[in-house]
């Protein structure tokens, strides 16, 4: 044999179990924005259950421990990578508009849009779907009982969790609204005031509304008792709920929106969700430029100015893609996001304006959850939940337990009016009976040949702008511990700054940035709460990071599927 050949099978043969990525990775993660949800999944998959008993357990949970971010009254996307099949698919439990809903409702005598009905009280409430994507996940995805899966968030439904410096911190910022609903006084405050750390909420009627889904599936929350005490307290406080609404809620399964970004292919949320969208077309405009080559003001003057383009077409174009067509192929087109590429000119900023002339509005706080689970057999789930603004719309239906969203204000009430994140939408977001209110929500995974990442967080609209930037700290190499702690920043189109987290810009980068003429504006705080796993499939090592930002936990173990 030919010695240089020979020498190349003996390196071959010495190197061959290392150079193939495992089928299966070595162990299981989750990442959660709470310890007891982090650690209620890894007790079903203890149990046997897979991600998606998992996933199935701590959305109950968090919809028990952080009432302020996602609830049994709210709604959720589940983004899922099935093992077996490699089957990949959205679970749609958006909330929708009740059948008697119109933008009228929210509208003063003059036309004025009346802020606080989209906000505050019932009629800011679409109905939730967080209780039939519980179902539905179980039945079609799991492989426990779900009155198995739920048990952990019973139990600390009926035991209480501790009150946390979070909870304190946002509960202070929705105080009048918990106060006016007398069942969200008597559960989420203590003597009509924010409770004081450590303090417990029991909550027995919610534990009761979650052990009547266990029993009766779906139709315990939409159809009977239950149903019928959501609608009378909600229509005795002006809201507009019906017994067909709720008995009509149905999950939708949907196709992700699948781009590609250098050899990552990006796997997000399709609409009702703008994310996967304005990801894709960032990621599509940023693929025209050579990031690493530029110097760190140019990188994050082009990264700006790509976030200003996508959020502008999110405007014009996206909303509930059953009600509306969007050009989805053409805003992912890789010829037409040259030509926005092309039109950002590297020494100076775009103004919004040169694109297009709407209302301004300021953005404001923190709700919404994130979690990310892998299991050992390679099922994936990247779910974000929400509620809208922190503890929802603070209304709970006497004897529930649930407390309702107010997503009624994710839609665009009055064309270009903006919401309470300062986003502005058109026609194709108005409110429609039935219809599902545009979101931000971006549960996202990356692919290559040799890593699978699974992303993201909550930020309202700075959710898709922090995935992106997950994604290029990705691109870039850097693990998810990384990716959870980069600072961040943001350019939502309008209103025309770029917004950048407390320390999220260095005081050189904010000075360059300026110079090449941008208007910036400091957050007070830290924002968003991104929960990433990390699957590296040569090394067969996996990674989980919980956002320091935030109070959760990410947890890596061995458990072996049962099967
Ligand atoms: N409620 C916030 C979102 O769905 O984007």
């Amino acid at each position: 044999m030919h010695r240089s050949f020979l020498h190349l099978l003996i390196i071959w043969i010495t190197f061959w179990p290392f150079s193939v990525s495992a089928e299966q990775p070595s162990r299981a993660a989750i990442a959660t924005a709470h310890p007891l949800a982090t650690q209620s999944g890894m007790e079903i998959l203890e149990q046997g259950g897979n991600a998606f008993d998992a996933a199935v357990a701590i959305t109950a949970v968090l919809a028990v421990v952080e009432p302020y971010s996602s609830g049994l009254g709210g709604g959720g996307l589940w983004l899922l990578h099935r093992a077996t099949d490699g089957k990949q698919v959205m679970i749609d439990g958006r909330e929708t508009a009740p059948g008697s809903a119109s933008a009228m409702l929210y509208l003063e005598k003059n036309g004025e849009v009346k802020k606080e009905l989209s906000l505050n009280g019932p009629l800011a409430a679409g109905i939730p779907g967080v209780p039939a994507g519980l179902v539905y996940l179980n039945e079609h995805y799991g492989r426990m009982m779900l009155a198995q899966n739920l048990a952990p968030a019973i139990r600390y439904a009926r035991e209480g969790f501790q009150v946390t410096e979070l909870y304190r911190k946002l509960a202070g910022f929705r105080l009048d609204v918990l106060r006016a609903s007398k069942d969200a006084a008597a559960i989420f405050l203590h003597e009509n005031e924010v409770p004081p750390s450590g303090h417990l909420i029991v909550q027995k009627d919610l534990a009761n509304s979650l052990i009547r889904i266990s029993e009766h599936g779906a139709p315990g929350f939409y159809i009977g008792e239950l149903a019928n005490r959501l609608i009378d307290d909600v229509r005795k406080n002006g809201g507009v709920w019906r017994s067909d609404d709720l008995a009509g809620y149905k999950i939708v399964e949907r196709q992700p929106i699948i781009t590609q970004y250098r050899d990552i292919r990006v796997i997000s949320a399709p609409p009702p969700s703008s994310g996967g969208i304005v990801l894709g077309q960032a990621l599509n405009i940023l693929q025209n430029f050579n990031l690493e080559r530029l110097d760190n003001i140019t990188r994050k003057h082009v990264i700006i100015e790509a976030m200003r383009r996508a959020f502008r077409d999110r405007a014009a174009y996206l909303g509930d893609s059953d009600f509306i067509e969007i050009p989805v192929e053409r805003l992912l087109d890789q010829d037409y996001s040259e030509g926005l590429a092309a039109s950002i000119e590297l020494d100076r900023s775009t103004s919004s304006e040169e694109l297009g002339v709407f209302p301004v509005a300021e953005q404001t706080g923190t709700h919404t959850t994130h979690f990310s689970i892998l299991d050992t057999e390679g099922n994936r789930v990247a779910a974000t939940l929400s509620i809208n603004l922190p503890f929802g719309s603070g209304f709970v239906p006497s004897g529930t337990g649930v407390l309702l969203n107010d997503e009624m204000d994710d839609f665009a009430i009055k064309p270009m009016q903006p919401n309470a994140y300062g986003l502005v939408g058109d026609e194709a977001n108005r409110i429609e009976p039935r219809k599902r209110p545009l979101s931000s929500m971006t549960p996202t995974f990356l692919e290559t040949g040799d890593h699978v990442a699974i992303l993201g967080t909550s930020g309202g609209s700075r959710i898709i702008s922090t995935v992106l930037l997950g994604v290029l700290d990705f691109a870039d190499g850097n693990l998810p511990k990384s990716w959870v702690s980069i600072p961040r920043y943001h350019h939502q189109y309008l209103p025309d700054e770029v917004q950048f987290e407390q320390n999220g810009l260095t005081a050189i980068e904010q000075a360059g940035l300026r110079e090449l003429g941008h208007t910036l504006s400091e957050k007070d705080r830290a924002y968003g709460n991104m929960q990433a796993i990390l699957w590296w499939k040569k090394k067969n090592l996996v990674y989980a990071a919980s956002d320091p930002r935030g109070e959760g936990e990410a947890v890596t173990s061995a458990i072996r599927p049962h099967r």
